[in-house]
């Protein structure tokens, strides 16, 4: 059996685990009918670590909580519950200027990139205006760190004074992601930063984000549906179901042998992977329950072939099972009934 590895341990300080989240829960009110108020439990104890350096990829369908956790990550609103480390330091204890500072070190890249830049502002524009807070730096030192910048990304100083409209969209992204690495960021949360693009340049942006990696030590919150691209990019893996975690472990780990029935009909519903290791496919039938109606038991059981009458009672807990964890009552079998 291997050991589990860093990012499934429990959450405590260390040098090397950059991001720490610990039973992180967000809970939305909202209206029911006329009068009613009703509780929509978008986030429900996620907890897991992030190590210097690498990246965890965030795999989910959607309305499963991804965008709600990057939120969370990103210090953009504040859990219900739970606790974030951002290096060792516990956000919910920041004070306004100390939450300003902890949020500068995690920045964020979004899907679509038309709408998250400024049409108004050109590239030099946007990429200078995270500098503006260094009150040291001239004007002469920031567009030279400007031009600096996009040349790292891959686009072309001379086109610093161009506006969004004039890039493709692939470069629109590579603006997107010399803004949020900028002020040498140690955590860069990415939400589905390439589902956007054609997918031949997907592969491009993909590479880049792990050149810079490499060069930079970024850590990143890779948020993607789409497992090829989390087997591209991915170090370790989160599969998240109805705002929780169903399976968190290494990459190789995972994809040598999911133990979640939902983490493999995922992986059933990849046509490359599938093919790669024969699985015997499980098809993912019905939808995600209702969040204002959750299910009893496991979330997952409605549509789960596994289930069993224990599964419509008892929610299964996080748990150790041949080197990750997994939310799964019959995670043991699961694994081997196909090999
Ligand atoms: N501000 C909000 N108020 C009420 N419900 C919300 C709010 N934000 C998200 N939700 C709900 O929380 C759940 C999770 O949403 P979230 O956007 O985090 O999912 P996601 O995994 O990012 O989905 P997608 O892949 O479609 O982007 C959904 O049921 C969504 O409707
Ligand atoms: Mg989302």
């Amino acid at each position: 059996m291997n050991a589990v590895p860093e990012v499934t341990r429990a959450p405590r300080h260390d040098d090397n685990l950059v991001l720490v989240a610990d039973g992180l829960a967000k809970h939305y009110p909202v209206r029911r009918g006329m009068f009613g108020q009703a509780t929509v439990k978008a986030l429900n104890g996620v907890s897991f670590s992030l190590v210097r350096g690498k990246t965890l990829a965030v795999v989910g369908e959607s309305g499963c909580g991804k965008s709600t956790l990057a939120r969370q990550l990103t210090m953009i609103e504040p859990p219900t519950s739970g606790r974030l480390l951002v290096e060792g330091e516990d956000v919910a204890g920041a004070d306004k200027e100390k939450l300003a500072q902890l949020r500068r070190r995690v920045q964020m890249v979004f899907q679509n990139p038309f709408a998250s830049l400024n049409p108004r502002k050109t590239v030099e524009q946007t990429l200078s205006e995270p500098l503006v807070i260094n009150a040291q730096m001239s004007a002469t030192e920031r567009a030279g760190r400007v031009a600096q910048m996009m040349r790292t990304v891959g686009l072309r100083p001379e086109h610093a004074k161009r506006y969004p409209h004039m890039f493709s969209g692939g470069q629109r992204q590579r603006i997107a992601i010399a803004r949020a690495m900028i002020l040498d960021p140690r955590i860069v949360v990415a939400d589905e930063p390439v589902s956007a693009l054609d997918v031949s340049i997907q592969a491009q942006i993909l590479n880049l984000f792990m050149d810079l990696q490499e060069q930079f030590k970024t850590s990143y919150v890779f948020i993607s549906h789409n497992l090829s691209v989390v087997e591209h990019i991915a170090d370790d893996v989160m599969v998240m179901y109805f705002g929780g975690v169903a399976e968190l472990g290494e990459k190789k780990t995972i994809f040598a042998k999911p133990r979640h029935p939902y983490t493999r009909s995922l992986m059933s519903a990849t046509p490359a992977i599938f093919e790669a290791d024969r699985r015997t496919q499980i098809k993912l039938e019905g939808e995600m329950p209702s969040p204002l109606n959750p299910p009893s038991g496991c979330t997952f059981h409605q549509r789960c072939p596994y289930a069993i009458d224990r599964c419509r009672a008892e929610e299964p807990k996080l748990r150790e099972v041949d080197g990750r964890l997994v939310s799964c009552h019959r995670a043991e079998e699961v694994g081997d009934a196909d090999g």
